[in-house]
């Protein structure tokens, strides 16, 4: 069962995801967020997958939320945990050891912007709808969105979208730096798959230490950030891809990174 709720396909190391409940504009329920975790985990091991995609299914909504009917009859202690179960995943895809990007196709609301925000990079089509529409159920967001929206576009926004409860367009989104890119939404799989081969043929060790780097860094002092950054900078010169890379700049070639 779980298979069926989070679609899996692999072409050039870029490894797709979609969540698949498309007659529920793909709301995560208890055990979609268990699907998702499994096929985050499994690629983040897979040295095969350079980069991961992650979208939603039809053409309505990346993910219009978590599940609200299932929430509807949750006691406290049980409302603590489906945050928990969330705000898990949601950790385990920011902290990824390779790029994710969030392919916003639709509605992305609640646990949908979410989970958008645990993802590195967002593009999304001009269509889409994003928000934090948790206020109108008497709700907040629950899988980091309060955390995450905070850290990405700052305490004006954050407060408009969650007491307000409003979605916003991709166009605001993109201004209040929600998401990296808007297209027109026949032109999304196109740019998304050039930015993920783009990513899928860049040096995998050093992605991963730049995702490292500012995930550490968003969270300590600058003291502390900088030292981490020098860590990192000095162990990418033990990796034959910074070899091969230096090289391939002075011999006027295209570099042909193998994560060594
Ligand atoms: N949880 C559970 N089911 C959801 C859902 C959610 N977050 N979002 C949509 N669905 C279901 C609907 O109940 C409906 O199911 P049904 O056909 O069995 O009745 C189906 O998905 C289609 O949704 P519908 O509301 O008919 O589509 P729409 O195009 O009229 O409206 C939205 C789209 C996104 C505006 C609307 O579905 C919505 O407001 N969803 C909830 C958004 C939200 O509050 N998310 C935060 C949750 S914390």
């Amino acid at each position: 069962m779980s298979e069926s709720l989070v679609l899996v396909s692999d072409a050039d190391g870029i490894r797709r995801l979609t969540v698949h409940r498309p007659d529920k504009l793909n709301a995560l329920n208890a055990a979609t967020l268990d699907a998702l975790q499994a096929a985050f985990t499994a690629a983040g091991e897979d040295p095969a997958v350079r980069v991961v995609v992650l979208t939603g299914a039809g053409p309505k909504a990346f993910v219009a939320g978590a599940d609200i009917a299932e929430m509807a009859d949750l006691r406290a202690t049980e409302g603590r945990d489906f945050s928990l179960r969330g705000q898990r995943l949601m950790r385990t895809i920011e902290t990824l050891p390779k790029p994710v990007i969030a392919m916003v196709n639709g509605f992305a609301l609640g646990g949908g912007l979410e989970l958008a925000m645990a993802c590195h990079l967002r593009i999304a089509a001009d269509t889409a709808k994003l928000g934090q529409p948790e206020i109108n159920l008497g709700l907040i967001p629950g899988f980091g969105g309060s955390q995450r929206l905070l850290r990405l576009a700052g305490r004006a926004a954050t407060l408009e979208l969650c007491l307000l409860g409003a979605p916003i367009t991709a166009e605001r989104a993109l201004q209040l730096g929600v998401v990296n890119r808007v297209v027109p939404a026949a032109e999304l799989e196109d740019e998304t798959r050039k930015v993920a081969a783009q990513l899928a043929a860049s040096a995998p060790l050093a992605l991963r230490a730049t995702l490292d780097v500012v995930n550490v860094g968003g969270e300590c002092g600058i003291e502390e950030g900088l030292q981490y950054e020098t860590a990192q900078f000095g162990l990418m010169f033990s990796t034959d891809d910074m070899r091969e890379g230096t090289r391939a700049f002075t011999e006027r070639r295209k570099p042909a990174f193998t994560g060594r």
